[in-house]
């Protein structure tokens, strides 16, 4: 009697069992008058073996198969003669009596293992093959788990998963969005939603107090590696609640995925806000693995001018790099390339090593006195042996943010963004809006659902872009996890934001009239967050980019090149849809 076993659950206990294994060709070997099959499913991989001298036919027969040929076969298993220690099932192989080869296979376009020898544009193509190998597969399997737990948690917390629509209608302010072309409504198109804040607001209209769901969002973006236009979050909100208790509920959440998953204990996350993640991390995300917090140095340099480029610089930030004064002049000169690159935008960069006798030897000697140089020491809290590098700029933020991409550099250098090392933390307070040099005016930097803090409401009519919101993100190694905000749900204070937005009362009604009728007919408060489960996974697997936790990603180009998506319509189509593709340009 054969029982049903996977390629991943022998052992040598089970030695002298007869099994039917059924999986992919993974390897074959020749060994004198043997064959070796390593078999493999997605549970692991069992060594079959075929003896020429016991079974010819069957052993010819095993001789002919080739990578990814689908077997099932019966037989025994016993202790191997030579044990792989590398293999759960190492101990073990399995004597075949019976072969049955369920499906042959051409060749793999790249080898299906670990490393493998295909590209990336290849496995993409093959992406169904590409997901055959382990470390894909493993990623999707944690991608289940953290989604399974995310439901355990919620549900147990009392949250509902409701499903909303995909075709809605496109709204203002956020990212471009994918549209749709409705057959029935000729000229009229869908918007795929960018997230379902509108709708999840309105489920809270409805009296579901705690809502959730794990949903696909779209946003037609540029693409990054944390970037893909179809992604998913973990979608959530909650009614009579207050900023305090959403951090709480869902540093929970986050609490629980780490200890569930990970097993590690999350200690209570530190918060920090918008204003102080600027200012000594030049990020809204900062990655907090490593200290390295900037240094603001003008009122040192600027009270003992001489050298121009500090002397007209609104802003001279510094980072200590501890014990690398022993760089070369190579590896700064370097440096200075990277923060010229054109996607950081810096002039140049300035650095000072401290001596071992304490004095302080810098690119900029002939401009300022040691005596200015050690307060630079001393404001950098520089030992002996570390070496201090130095930005400046006209524009605070943009210098801030070269320096940000320098401090994340350093942390590369020296090793200091383990992705094994996690370090959470809540960025909060940011600011209500942003300036937009595109559009001149002000955007919502949340969203224009987000409330204002109360004590800030008076500045909406004085200083609207001073004002502080009610907005949070939580920050994993430097990666925006999830973000959220208390919302509006007075109509007035609606009104209000969408007037400073630059809407005029009927844009707003026209675009939203929706949302602030709604409010009329006796709207909690409410707020939420959502997170981005890919980034959430890729975290936890440590990986570089969101794709490889995502079964079939977009490229750079937003393509899928397994499916050839997005592809032309057929000329019937159109004429259904009563649209005549007339590109410009
Ligand atoms: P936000 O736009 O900050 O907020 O998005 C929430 C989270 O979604 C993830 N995310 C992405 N992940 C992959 N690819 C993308 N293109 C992408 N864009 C965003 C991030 C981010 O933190 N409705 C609000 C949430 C709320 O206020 O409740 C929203 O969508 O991890």
């Amino acid at each position: 009697m054969y029982r049903t076993v996977t390629c991943g659950e022998l052992r040598l206990a089970d030695a002298g069992k007869s099994v039917t294994l059924a999986g992919w060709v993974q390897r074959i070997r020749k060994m004198g008058g043997m064959t070796f099959i390593d078999l493999r499913d997605r549970y692991g991989i069992t060594q079959l073996s075929f003896n020429q001298e016991t079974d010819a036919a069957l052993c010819d027969a095993a001789n002919k198969l080739g990578r990814e040929f689908v077997l099932q076969v019966k037989g025994v298993v016993v202790e191997r003669y030579s044990k792989n220690a590398a293999l759960p099932t190492g101990e073990i192989e399995i004597e075949v009596k019976e072969l049955n080869v369920l499906n042959p296979a051409v060749t793999p376009p790249f080898t299906i293992e670990d490393e493998t020898d295909g590209g990336d544009d290849l496995r993409m193509k093959y992406r169904y093959l590409d997901l055959r190998r382990t470390c894909v597969r493993k990623n999707l399997e944690l991608r289940h788990k953290m989604a399974f737990e995310v439901r355990r948690y919620l549900d147990e917390q009392g949250f509902l998963e409701v499903e909303t629509p995909v075709l809605v209608n496109s709204t203002p302010e956020g990212a471009r969005d994918f549209v749709v072309p409705s057959r029935m409504n000729p000229g009229q198109f869908y918007a795929l939603p960018q997230s379902p804040q509108i709708l999840k607001q309105l489920l809270m209209v409805s009296g579901f107090d705690r809502y959730f769901q794990i949903v696909k969002c779209f946003r037609d973006e540029d693409l990054r590696a944390d970037r893909q236009p179809e992604f998913t979050q973990i979608d959530c909100e909650m009614s009579f609640v207050e900023q305090e208790d959403i951090l709480n509920m869902f540093e929970g959440m986050s609490r629980h995925l780490f200890k569930v998953i990970k097993g590690i204990d999350l200690p209570k996350l530190p918060r920090m806000t918008w204003a102080d993640a600027m200012k000594y991390y030049g990020s809204d995300k900062p990655d907090t693995r490593f200290d390295m917090r900037f240094v603001e140095l003008m009122d040192i340099f600027h009270a003992a001018p001489g050298f121009t480029v500090f002397d007209s610089a609104n802003y001279i930030g510094g980072i200590c790099a501890k014990g690398c004064a022993t760089y070369t002049r190579k590896q700064l000169d370097a440096l200075t390339e990277f923060v010229k690159k054109p996607q950081i935008g810096a002039k140049g960069m300035v650095y000072a090593r401290v001596e071992a006798d304490g004095s302080v030897k810098s690119s900029v000697d002939k401009f300022y006195s040691q005596e200015v140089l050690q307060q630079l020491k001393a404001a950098m809290n520089a030992e002996a042996g570390d070496l201090i590098l130095i930005l400046s700029g006209e524009d605070i933020m943009k210098t801030r943010k070269q320096l940000c991409e320098l401090r994340l550099e350093m942390g590369r250098q020296l090793g200091l963004r383990d992705p094994q090392k996690y370090s959470c933390l809540w960025v909060i307070d940011f600011p209500m809006y942003e300036w937009s040099d595109e559009e001149q005016r002000l955007m919502a930097m949340h969203h224009p659902f987000t409330s204002p803090k109360p004590e800030d409401i008076p500045l909406l009519d004085t200083d609207p872009a001073s004002v502080r919101a009610n907005a949070y993100d939580m920050v994993i190694n430097g990666v925006e996890v999830g973000g959220g905000s208390i919302r509006i749900h007075d109509a007035k204070l609606q009104e209000k934001v969408f007037e400073i937005l630059g809407f005029t009362p009927e844009q707003a009604q026209t675009k939203f009239g929706f949302l602030m009728n709604a409010f009329k007919y006796g709207a909690p408060p409410h707020g939420g967050l959502a997170y981005g489960l890919d980034r959430f996974v890729s975290l936890f697997a440590g990986l570089d980019s969101i794709r490889d936790c995502i079964a079939f990603p977009k490229n750079n180009q937003g393509r899928d090149v397994m499916l050839g998506a997005p592809g032309l319509l057929d000329p019937v189509q159109l004429d259904e849809l009563q649209l005549k593709v007339d590109l410009k340009g």
